[in-house]
């Protein structure tokens, strides 16, 4: 169910991407093609699929959700450019190919990935794009913004740069997986249920809590994959994480034991949920699905 579910959400949300990065004139041509390489390149897709399901859940409809689901891929492309740079985790390989940095350039990946932050917001305001009413629009930009910015995304990359070679203690190193990647998967929840028009408070403070949960188990997993996996199968070198002497879950807890600690958020996460019936089954297969992935 998750798969078909998946695969429909993927192909709206690739074809609207590629709509967006489309090169408006022939002197932009590289620039937009570095975008388009970084982004329309076989990801999972996680947070828009996120947006799609809390607007649904909510009972909403996909095309509410259009914008916000390609502003939040958006961003989150630019954050791997980025976070692959030399400067930051230096890798080669990204979503089975190289990097943006390695295909093009290092300048032309910093341009790429500044390019498609800045139309992530584009998007969210326009209301040709985002068809919703402008206080939403503002909530959207305004959401997305604190998320990917410096008490949020970027704010988690900083502290996770300043932690190489240092061992942080559990409270130390959950505050920087919920910065660094947790905030952009509860701003994609948020986004979602703002796309949908009509969360109530009860509604709005489940999904908060789902979202705390999946985004955190989110990292975890990926600490987890960077050990047990390898590379053919992640699309990106596995071990980079000790190679880059990087604080995880499984450095700090041991592989089985941060495997628990996942199941245990999902758990979380799919009971945060309780008070949805079936229009939230999206998004309990993704919090599975975030947990059992292999990629
Ligand atoms: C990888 O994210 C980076 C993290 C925030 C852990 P994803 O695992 O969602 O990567 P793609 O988009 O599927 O390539
Ligand atoms: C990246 O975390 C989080 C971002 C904001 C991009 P990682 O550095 O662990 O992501 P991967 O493993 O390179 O995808
Ligand atoms: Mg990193
Ligand atoms: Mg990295
Ligand atoms: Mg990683």
């Amino acid at each position: 169910m998750i798969e078909t579910y998946q695969k429909r959400c993927q192909a709206r949300v690739d074809q609207a991407l590629q709509t967006l990065l489309a090169t408006p004139d022939p002197a932009l041509a590289r620039l937009y093609e570095a975008m388009r390489y970084s982004v329309i390149n076989g990801g999972k897709r996680v947070r828009p699929l996120l947006v799609y399901g809390a607007c649904e859940a909510l009972g909403g409809k996909p095309e509410q959700a259009d914008a916000a689901a390609c502003a939040v891929e958006l961003i989150h492309a630019y954050s791997l450019v980025h976070d692959d740079l030399p400067a930051m985790d230096d890798d080669d390989l990204r979503r089975g190919q190289p990097t943006t940095h390695k295909a093009f350039d290092e300048a032309c990946a910093i341009l790429a990935g500044d390019g498609l932050q800045s139309l992530a917001f584009e998007i969210l305001a326009d209301p040709l794009r985002n068809p919703l009413d402008a206080e939403q629009r503002l909530a959207m930009v305004a959401g997305l913004a604190r998320a990917a910015g410096p008490v949020g995304m970027v704010g988690g990359q900083a502290i996770d740069l300043g932690s190489v070679g240092r061992q942080l203690d559990r409270t130390a190193l959950e505050n920087m997986h919920r910065h660094k990647t947790g905030a952009l998967i509860e701003a994609s929840v948020r986004l979602g249920a703002l796309a949908s028009g009509c969360a109530d408070d009860t509604e709005q403070r489940a999904l908060q809590h789902y979202a705390q949960a999946i985004g955190l188990a989110f990292q975890v997993q990926d600490d987890v994959l960077d050990v047990e996996s390898d590379t053919a199968t992640l699309g990106k070198t596995q071990g980079k994480d000790q190679a880059n002497a990087k604080p995880t879950y499984p450095a700090l807890l041991g592989l089985e034991q941060a495997k628990a600690y996942a199941c245990d958020l999902r758990d979380q996460a799919l009971h945060a949920l309780r008070p949805f019936g079936e229009s939230a089954e999206p998004l309990r297969e993704l919090a599975r699905y975030i947990v059992a992935r292999r990629h």
